[in-house]
């Protein structure tokens, strides 16, 4: 096992920069998540890991030791990828056993390893089988029996669960979380999908493009505890990234009594949290963040303080559940909740919705963080 440190690292491709500044630990058998957009440059973090790619400025940790020098073969990592990259002349016996084999292991030690890996995976009578014959679930498995043979310091996963279909998804993100507890091994694991990330991580790291962290000295937005993150983002895009439907974002402006919000036609008393922030920024404008579980119809909700926002029906998607309203406030389209089984409203009427004054977030309109 081994924690790893991440001291000031950057990483440029030519002249454009990709990871700037990133500087924090991932800890001995913690579960850390990278989540962020298409392109921000997860991938090239975990390849810096495993010695796939040179890192250009600071230095990687790996346990007591730096390791930007240090060939991926004597890192001590496991990685498994999207494409689960088996072989697919190979039984999947051989291609669990494969990286023992290189290693030159005794044969009984690998038998061992790898009927103990089958057994955990559930692929104990599944072993004399081609990949072909497999399902995208097993190819998976097989993918991590390999990678959990080697019994390694620290596993890496590039979105690994991006090819199967949604129920093996969900399935298989458990049976990882379980897997990881119970092995207990430091795991980095690179995802888009920000439930996924919630779901998994022990903690979180949401990273943006370079150009986007403006003007931040670094593309990592916030890292923190799954929760943290949801109920006390940041900035602007960790708001925006994690939870689904988005939050909603709009301009406000503070009374010049710093003790009130006005915003998407009403007056909104400041909570409590962002009190002494709102005082010194008495009659200026900010940035109004509030999640759409905190807009409800006014029979639906009761909340100790709440605003009436009226607006326009413009969309009623049916979850099942429950039913995400969209409506239209002047040039602002919000989104609500409402309870499936309730009358629903249809495009064009007017509705009035009560957002929850406790609930709101509050960011800075230019660096687009959280007011403190
Ligand atoms: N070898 C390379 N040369 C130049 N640019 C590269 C190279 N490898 C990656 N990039 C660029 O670096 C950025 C980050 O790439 P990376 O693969 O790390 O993104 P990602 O966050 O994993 O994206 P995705 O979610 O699509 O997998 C991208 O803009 C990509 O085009
Ligand atoms: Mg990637």
């Amino acid at each position: 096992m081994a924690s790893i440190r991440f001291d000031r690292i950057g990483k440029s491709f030519g002249e454009t920069e990709i990871i700037k500044n990133l500087d924090f630990s991932v800890n001995d058998g913690e579960f850390m998540v990278f989540v962020g957009p298409s392109g921000c440059g997860k991938s090239t973090v975990l390849r810096m890991i495993a010695g796939l790619e040179t890192i250009s400025t600071g230095e990687l940790w790996i346990g007591d030791r730096v390791v930007n020098d240090v060939h991926p073969k004597d890192r001590d990592i496991a990685m498994v990828f999207q494409s689960y990259a088996l072989y697919p002349h190979m039984s999947v016996y051989d291609n669990i056993a494969f990286g023992l084999k290189i290693r030159k292991l005794p044969d009984a030690d690998i038998r061992k390893r790898v009927q103990d890996a089958a057994d955990l995976l559930g692929l104990d009578k599944l072993l004399d089988r081609k990949p072909k014959a497999l399902s995208g679930g097993q190819r998976q498995r097989v993918a991590l029996g390999r990678a959990i043979v080697r019994n390694p310091s620290v596993f890496l996963f590039d979105e690994p669960l991006s090819n199967l279909d949604a129920e093996l998804r969900v399935q298989m993100r458990a049976e990882i979380s379980k897997l990881q507890r119970r092995l207990n091994t430091t795991t980095v694991y690179v995802t888009h999908d920000q439930v996924e990330a919630m779901t998994m991580g022990q903690r979180i790291a949401v990273l943006s493009a370079c150009d986007k962290a403006h003007p931040r000295d670094t593309n990592l937005m916030q890292c923190g505890s799954p929760m943290d993150l949801y109920d006390r983002p940041d900035n602007i895009f960790v708001a925006r990234f994690i939870g689904t439907p988005n939050m909603n974002i709009v301009h406000a402006r503070l009374g010049d009594d710093g003790a009130t919000l006005s915003s998407l036609g009403g007056s909104m008393p400041v909570s409590a949290q962002f009190k002494e922030a709102a005082q010194a920024r008495r009659g200026q404008e900010v940035m109004l963040g509030i999640r759409p579980e905190h807009i409800g119809a006014p029979h639906e909700v009761d909340w100790p303080q709440i605003q009436a926002v009226q607006g326009q029906v413009e969309m009623v998607e049916l979850l099942g559940h429950e039913a995400i309203l969209h409506f239209r406030v002047g040039e602002q389209i919000m989104v609500g909740r409402l309870h499936s089984h309730g009358r629903l409203p249809s495009p064009g009427d007017t509705v009035t919705m009560h957002l929850k004054c406790e609930a709101i977030h509050l960011f800075d309109p230019v660096t687009e963080l959280r007011l403190r």
